[in-house]
């Protein structure tokens, strides 16, 4: 053990239910995964819980365009991001809902609890309300005219076109995106939080060492503009937990996330013999409790939340780490460059640990953005990975297998060198340890760098040509693989999946970092397998591509009705319009197509030509209700090239996404390859 044994907690923030996980999101998964490996491999007591963030209107009303029920919705989501964690090889262990009997117990704890104590109080407060939908709207629900520039169709709260910033209250010509109507001013009952009266334990908690300087920083500014008190409270309808004595209220979801992260932790409780929710939220909790977080969510981590553990009578956090947002080649991810990466569509094309080691590779303790160049992620990986680490491995595995059937030499042939990067191990756990993965990651591939030169140096290749220096090969070899032993050890935390490869290939239990200054000796290892591939560029071009496509049949539904009606596109004349090829097809086959979520593949019959085409329709319609059916199609529209093979034209359907879409069809007597006119 490399010091006492912590108990630790570790949590990353929860994903809203009702999107796919991305890699923006992985930065933060990966690095909390990194840190919690780390120190499960010190040998530490370290649980890592998170959940799904379950609550909300957006939640609401993404259920209601898809025709399920919000709990039909966050299940469905929830095994999506299972799903995707897993196969990034993040290993909580547990990951649980916000929608959840533990979440409710314990939120309408907390909230009695600061109740009580005296630091909730109500007010009437006047919104903007859907009189159709006989809803109140969040500020992202309105829509209408920039007050400062008149671009149309901004949100409530600020400008996409000139940036400003405002209350809905001042947009021009305001409307509800759900239903169209103009919102009329409403008054409702609101709860709220009182967070100044902790401001004297706030100011000290967050000067105390929990906070990264930077963002300590930040916290000075808010305490300089004043702690308003916070709205915990939402009007029905609302997806949430109703307040216990306040019957058609709810609590805002951001009020029972963060309890999430205790709800998750109770339930790991619940099926863990001796584990204790005390011991780790108690008051008089010895354990350490981290959360990874993002840079736009501080404010309700570093206030918000030690506020209602504090007044509650919790523990509060040992330390909050955020981190910065991802970029990839310099810009903001975008959807039309395809640089808006679902995790799913990574993984169809390219190994999870590959992102991870980037990441890593990218990654330190403070709040900067950190950027993926697509370039230098190939390079990198190979580089580093390929041609550094496991190169050290291929060079020596070979002569150790068919000249020495696999044994390693009883003693090492340059115990300096061995000691040397044991030692290194030191500085790369205090690396880890202070999430300054970047620097850590230099210092093993400087170790890799001094292996190979250790190869190149004693030439083993030559060694195994020369009569009578069978023990200078073995032993040459033998240090090349303890070095690698040590290097996959030390990169363990970030590339879990080779490293099981690489004990399999050494034959060892899962190293920890104790056991790395014993060298392997006298001991039998496997025949050499190859551990990981090199990255090969076409794959992150079709990353690319596959990532245009996703989104372009996944765009999120808009609201039926106001925004289902989408202004008429600007005029064109009729020369450009009698160049579109309109005919009646008839679909003589229609079948799903392997990996494609939203895809079926259609065999359309244009009256004696067949053409081969991929429409976007799967969630719509069911292959054999289609077949046999007249449609409409677009027959001059150029092949597309698409990932499952060439789409040769389009059908015409309409509608907002997801399940309401309407395919074309004429009316009876129409036979396929009729023009329409
Ligand atoms: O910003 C978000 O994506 C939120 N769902 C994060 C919640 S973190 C925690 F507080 F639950
Ligand atoms: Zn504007």
């Amino acid at each position: 053990m490399s010091g006492n044994p912590r108990k630790i907690l570790v949590t990353s923030a929860l994903p809203y239910a009702n999107g796919p996980i991305h890699i923006g999101h992985l930065v933060e998964y990966i690095q909390t995964d990194i840190w919690v490996r780390f120190q499960k491999m010190q040998g530490h007591t370290c649980h890592y819980v998170c959940a799904d963030d379950a609550h909300g209107t957006p939640i609401m009303l993404r259920a209601r365009q898809e025709g399920i029920t919000p709990e039909a919705l966050i299940e469905r989501v929830s095994a999506e991001h299972r799903a995707d964690f897993r196969d990034f090889l993040v290993d909580f262990d547990h990951y649980h809902s916000t929608h959840s009997e533990e979440n409710r117990r314990l939120a309408g704890l907390i909230y009695r609890r600061l109740r009580d104590g005296g630091h909730i109080h109500s007010r009437t407060i006047t919104q903007a309300y859907d009189p159709v939908e006989e809803m109140f709207l969040p500020d992202r629900f309105i829509k209408g005219e920039c007050p400062k520039c008149g671009a149309a169709d901004q949100y409530g709260d600020n400008c996409e076109a000139c940036g400003a910033s405002y209350s809905p209250n001042e947009l021009r010509h305001p409307r509800s995106a759900v239903s169209g109507a103009e919102p009329v001013m409403r008054e409702s009952e609101h709860y709220f939080f009182k967070l100044g009266d902790f401001e004297p334990m706030l100011r000290e908690w967050t000067r105390a060492g929990h906070l990264q300087p930077e963002v300590a920083h930040k916290l000075d500014e808010w305490f300089a503009a004043g702690l308003q008190e916070w709205d915990i409270s939402r009007d029905a309808p609302y997806f949430g937990f109703e307040i216990p004595d306040h019957p058609g209220k709810y609590f805002y979801v951001w009020l029972d996330a963060p309890i999430g992260y205790m709800a998750s932790f109770e339930a790991l409780c619940k099926r863990t013999p001796g584990l204790e929710f005390d011991d780790y939220w108690g008051p008089r909790s010895t354990a350490e409790l981290y959360h990874f977080i993002g840079k736009d969510i501080i404010y309700f981590h570093a206030l918000f939340w030690p506020a209602m553990l504090h007044g509650a009578g919790f523990r509060t956090p040992t330390a909050v780490f955020a981190h910065g947002f991802l970029t990839v080649d310099g810009q903001k991810m975008s959807k039309s460059r395809g640089t808006f990466i679902k995790a799913r569509t990574w993984l169809d094309h390219l190994d999870a640990e590959y992102l991870r080691y980037y990441f890593a590779a990218k990654l330190g303790p403070g709040v900067d953005d950190i950027d993926l160049n697509l370039e230098d992620f190939v390079a990198r990986v190979n580089a580093d990975l390929v041609n550094k680490v496991v190169n050290i491995a291929s060079r020596c595995a070979g002569f150790i297998g068919k000249r020495f059937d696999g044994m390693l030499a009883p003693a090492l042939s340059d115990p300096a060198l061995f000691v040397d990067c044991v030692q290194a191990g030191e500085s790369i756990a205090r690396d880890y340890e202070h999430r300054e993965y970047s620097r850590a990651l230099r210092e093993v591939m400087a170790l890799a760098d001094r292996a190979n030169q250790y190869i190149d140096q004693q030439k083993p290749w030559v060694l195994a040509k020369q009569e009578g220096r069978e023990a200078e090969l073995q032993g040459v070899c033998s240090l090349g693989l303890n070095l690698f032993r040590l290097l996959i050890g030390y990169l363990r935390p970030v590339l879990p999946a080779t490293a099981a490869r690489a004990e399999a290939f050494l034959r060892i239990p899962p190293l920890t970092w104790d056991d790395l200054p014993e060298p392997l000796l006298d001991h039998r290892i496997a025949p050499f397998e190859p551990l990981l591939q090199r990255v090969d560029g076409q794959r992150v071009e079709a990353l690319l591509a596959a990532s245009k496509e996703d989104l372009a049949s996944a765009e999120t539904p808009a609201p039926q009705g106001w925004l289902a009606r989408e202004p008429i596109a600007e005029g064109i004349d009729f020369a450009d319009f009698s160049k579109v090829d309109l005919r009646v097809a008839r679909i003589v086959a229609a079948r799903r197509v392997e990996g494609a979520d939203k895809l079926l593949r259609l065999t359309l019959d244009l009256g004696g030509e067949t053409r081969n085409v991929f429409a976007g329709i799967k969630s719509a319609y069911a292959p054999e209700e289609l077949e046999g059916r007249l449609t409409v199609m677009v027959a001059n529209l150029a092949p597309r090239k698409m990932r499952f093979g060439v789409s040769e034209g389009m059908v015409l359907a309409c509608g907002p996404g997801g399940e309401a879409l309407y395919l074309l069809s004429p009316d009876a007597g129409a036979e396929p390859g009729m023009r329409i006119r």
